[in-house]
């Protein structure tokens, strides 16, 4: 029997036979049910896309209710085990793990665009000096595809391959000015003898010493974060990229909206205000009180929750293991302990349990990043690093499907219908 879905209209007792093909039906086979000549057809409403598959993708798949998430089909823990970003990186873009010679070049390309223009520099200083290095890191990307008008040529492949690598290579740089200019220090020029993490510890935290060396505990730390935050499927910053990118507007131009709506709070913005809640709850003592304000409805446990994963993050179980050796090096942070102690009580208590709340990615990354000697402002932006590569493979993968056009959602019209104009005089 044909894979389909047979739906009677008990208006007009019409049957309608509507395939359905990866556990999917397409949205404009419900157009032809309509009751009338000049009805439109048969909508689905889905506020926040809860249940609208936006594209098909070979990228990342995620089973939420098992907690598996698979790059390319290689199983995260495996990737932040034997894998680096760089090499995650080209997996996610290409489709398969490079091979020795592959790898050598993509790693060799990548250190070629590292360095910012002078001109972005300077545009860098402008910013107020307590400016929020997200929103620095946003208008910065912005800003580089006044640099490259090649990049507009979405449609040929050379343009599109080396503004990937560009972008790739120097989000950390932009990040890292970031920093510094926060810090109201120089800016430090990568150092391509280094790492990709080595090199961008290197540009935020390198003082008077011509060489920088960085904790090679820390710089793996660091790079396995850079893993796991790597991609997502469709979360919102990623639909974002693929709206922006779906008029074709150039990678920068996407990739600085795909920032912007990584910035908020309940996306990757969540890591910084997990380490706000926990200075605010301050002490275990204050845990349960703080839980019953959140059962309350006020306010949510940060770092909890997901829209598709129904049990542990493994994101998190990986980033807890983590810490511990981020901790061996350089002591334990004060707030873990709360942490601990909120996802104990959570973990049994009938509210979180039963609307299967579990901590997510951004639960114990913060207290990481704290640890390493970052500000919680910077939190977001060490998110967005790695996400770039997410967001390119998932912009590449969108331009190359047929399938897609402009993103262009319908809406429930229920507003006013046809009125006159009133003059200013006449209106109460
Ligand atoms: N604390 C307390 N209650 C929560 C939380 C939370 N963190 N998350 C969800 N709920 C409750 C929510 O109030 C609702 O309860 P009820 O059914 O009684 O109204 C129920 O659980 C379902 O929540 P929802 O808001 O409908 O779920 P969603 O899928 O729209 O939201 C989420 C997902 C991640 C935005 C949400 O869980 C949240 O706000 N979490 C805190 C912010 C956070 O940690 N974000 C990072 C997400 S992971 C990194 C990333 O991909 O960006």
């Amino acid at each position: 029997m044909a894979d389909t879905l047979t739906i009677t209209d008990n208006r007009t007792g019409k049957q309608y036979e509507i395939p359905i093909e990866h556990g999917a039906i397409r949205a404009m086979d419900l157009r032809q049910i309509r009751t009338a000549a000049d009805d439109f057809g048969l909508m689905t409403y889905d506020p926040a896309f809860q249940n609208t598959a936006n594209c098909k993708s070979r990228i990342t798949f995620i089973d939420g209710d098992k907690g598996v998430l698979l790059y390319r089909g290689y199983p995260i823990e495996q990737l932040a085990e034997h894998s680096t970003y760089l090499e995650t990186a080209y997996l996610l873009l290409y489709g398969e793990l490079p091979t020795a010679p592959q790898l050598q070049t993509w790693t060799k390309e990548i250190a070629q665009h590292t360095m910012l223009h002078e001109n972005i520099k300077k545009l860098m200083e402008g910013f107020q000096y307590d400016a929020h290095p997200m929103s620095i890191f946003l208008s910065t990307v912005g800003a580089l595809s006044t640099n490259y008008p090649d990049a507009k040529k979405i449609a040929d492949e050379q343009a599109r391959q080396v503004n990937i690598r560009r972008l790739i290579a120097k989000v950390p740089s932009i990040a890292a000015y970031a920093y510094r200019h926060s810090m109201g220090r120089p800016y430090i020029y990568p150092d391509n003898a280094l790492s990709f993490p080595g090199n961008f510890l290197n540009m935020l935290f390198r003082m008077t010493e011509p060489v920088y060396q960085s904790n090679p505990v820390l710089e793996r730390a660091l790079d396995v974060l850079f893993i796991l935050h790597a991609d997502h499927e469709q979360n919102c910053s990623t639909a974002a990229m693929r709206g922006i990118g779906s008029s074709q507007a150039d990678p920068y131009s996407s990739l600085a909206g795909a920032a912007a709506a990584l910035y908020g709070p309940l996306h990757g913005g969540a890591n910084e205000a997990v380490l706000r809640m926990l200075k605010e709850i301050g002490s275990i003592s204050h845990v349960p009180d703080f839980i019953t304000r959140v059962k309350r409805g006020e306010g949510r446990l940060m770092g909890f929750g997901h829209r598709v994963y129904k049990s542990y993050d493994p994101r998190a179980r990986i980033i807890k293991q983590t810490a511990d050796a981020v901790f061996e090096v350089t002591g334990r942070n004060p707030l873990l302990d709360i942490a601990l102690e909120l996802e104990r009580i959570a973990l049994e208590d009938d509210y979180f349990v039963s609307r299967k709340l579990y901590p997510n990615v951004d639960f114990y990354s913060g207290l990481i990043y704290q640890a390493m000697g970052f500000p919680v402002e910077m939190f977001p932006v060490l998110f967005a690093i790695p996400r770039t590569a997410g967001w390119l493979a998932q912009w590449d993968e969108m331009l190359r499907d047929a399938d897609q056009k402009i993103a262009r959602p319908r809406q429930v019209y229920i507003g006013s219908g046809p009125r006159d104009f009133v003059p200013v005089g006449q209106r109460k």
